[in-house]
């Protein structure tokens, strides 16, 4: 039977490459057998990278790149991955990509590490590949509207369980639960609180809340992934509000008495939430920490801020 082939994903017209085992290869060829164990036991380590175009620069800017390469490099330490590239490889291999795919839009870039082994078991074999997606991307939530969110039902993997911090392809089921309750009790998103009740984070995305003026997020050690747009929306908070950052512990009502919640990740951006198991925060909409943060942020990622220049790989005049 023929295969059909990829005109469109969910966001957009598809790409005309992909890369598969480390080599650039036409999109529709980039597929994986049944027995691939990856696919059958989530064996992997993956990374998201947004990169956005600016019209009048006529140019695309990846966000954070070598960041996030690093961070898949470190990521496949805990599954005892071999990416078979350094980091630069891997940076300039991806870089290729998207410069073959040629989009003149907002993009998403997904590099995997996994196991390519047909396999039946869950052990690991010592075969190790690298894989990467490049495909158009838009909001994952519109930023203008605050978000009604809920309390998951389902508790964030604990690090001796499957390590949030990994960023491992297997670990998504535990926010695929959590965004699918939601959805269907017909919140927008959910936030995941640890095994020991506190809170964690979002269900693909760090949390904040501003309260009293100080901004609070959990520490690295709340089975949180590690964000890199976290770590910059804290450096934010100083720099440019003057805010006081803290990381600490926050409890499940803590969320209840802030004056903002909002979350903050690659795919997500920043996004301000509303209400947390209806029961309104703040005022009600993006508040006003939240907005300044979420203008700075997009004025950066966009390239429209000089003084942020280096967050960002300029895709084609490099
Ligand atoms: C579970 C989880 N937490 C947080 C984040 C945000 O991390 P980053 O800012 O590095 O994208 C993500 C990914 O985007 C995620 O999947």
């Amino acid at each position: 039977m023929a295969t059909k082939k990829a005109r469109m994903t969910d966001q957009g017209p598809a790409p005309g490459y992909a890369v598969l085992d480390g080599q650039i290869v036409p999109f529709d060829d980039a597929r994986v057998h049944i027995l691939t164990h990856t696919f059958n036991y989530g064996t992997g380590v993956f990374e998201g990278i947004r990169g956005y175009w600016n019209d009048r620069r006529d140019e695309l800017f990846i966000v954070r790149f070598n960041e996030h390469i690093e961070r898949l490099v470190a990521n496949c330490r805990v599954l005892m991955l071999d990416p078979g590239h350094s980091v630069d490889e891997i940076t300039d291999l991806c870089l290729d990509l998207v410069r073959k795919n040629e989009f003149r839009q907002d993009i998403y870039l997904r590099p995997i590490v996994y196991c390519p082994a047909l396999r039946v078991g869950p052990g690991m074999s010592d075969e190790h590949a690298l894989a990467v997606y490049n495909i158009p991307m838009g909001h994952y939530h519109d930023p203008s509207r605050a978000l009604d969110v809920m309390i998951s039902t389902w508790r964030r993997t604990d690090d001796n369980a499957i390590p949030a911090r990994g960023k491992i392809n297997g670990a998504y089921v535990n926010s695929s639960l959590a965004i699918t309750e939601a959805h269907r009790a017909g919140f927008d998103d959910a936030i995941l609180l640890n095994p020991d009740g506190h809170v964690s984070e979002g269900s693909v995305m760090n949390l904040c809340i501003v309260r009293g003026g100080v901004l609070i997020t959990p520490p690295v050690t709340a089975n949180i992934l590690e964000g890199i747009t976290r770590a910059d929306v804290m450096g934010l908070a100083v720099s440019e509000l003057g805010l006081r950052v803290v990381e600490r512990e926050i409890d499940r009502t803590e969320l209840y008495y802030a004056d903002e919640v909002f979350f903050c990740g690659t795919g997500a951006k920043i996004l301000g939430v509303g209400s947390v198991d209806r029961r309104v925060i703040g005022e009600g909409g993006v508040g006003p920490v939240t907005r300044k943060l979420q203008k700075l942020y997009d004025a950066i990622v966009h390239g429209e801020d000089d003084r942020y220049g280096d967050w960002l790989t300029p895709v084609y005049a490099g």
